[in-house]
């Protein structure tokens, strides 16, 4: 039974390399963003504005219990997931977790690129973006760094950046 969750900062690419991913190992893909607004028919920057991000975390982490029970999956999660209650131990528990672990510059970069609405980041400025990045990575490595397996995506090739992973996230978990 293949049960798979990638964790990291925003930006590291978790939902583009967990859905090749998913897709090479014939199993199912989650997005625990894309499911949170599935099953509550809301954006995530909805439900900050309605709930704050406290209520966003306790919904979270009831959606993380959700799908980590499934099998045969493949699940990206949320960048702050691992970082609140005890979800990171949970998801440990569960499944081969893999660290997509980004420098700073890198991690900025693609997020001045992504369009996708992340409400922890909207309206900075690059260098307040980058400011940010760099502090709350520094903040959550601790529970990044509990993953089972960790794969430094800043080091690979830009071209074959998705590909790469994807082969070296099955070197890794032997499968
Ligand atoms: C967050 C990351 C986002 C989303 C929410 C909060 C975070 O997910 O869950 O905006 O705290 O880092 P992605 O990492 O998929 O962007």
């Amino acid at each position: 039974m293949i049960r798979i969750i990638l964790i990291g900062f925003m930006g590291a690419g978790k939902t583009t390399v967990g859905k090749a991913l998913a897709q090479e190992l014939g199993v199912y893909f989650y997005d625990l963003d894309w499911y949170i607004t599935m099953r509550y028919h809301k954006s995530v920057p909805e439900i900050f504005a309605e709930r704050g991000e406290q209520g966003f975390r306790d919904l979270e982490r009831r959606m993380l219990h959700e799908v980590a029970e499934f099998e045969n999956v493949v699940v990206s999660c949320g960048g702050g997931t691992p970082c609140f209650y005890d979800n990171m131990d949970y998801m440990n528990s569960l499944a081969d977790t893999v660290y997509l672990k980004a420098e700073p510059e890198v991690l900025a970069m693609h997020l001045r690129m992504g369009k996708g609405k992340r409400p922890l980041i909207e309206g900075k400025s690059p260098e307040e973006l980058e400011a940010y990045v760099r502090e709350t990575v520094s903040q959550r490595e601790a529970f990044y760094s509990k993953a089972k397996y960790s794969l430094d995506v800043s080091l690979l090739d830009n071209f074959t950046k998705i590909q790469e992973s994807v082969t070296l996230i099955r070197q890794m978990l032997k499968i």
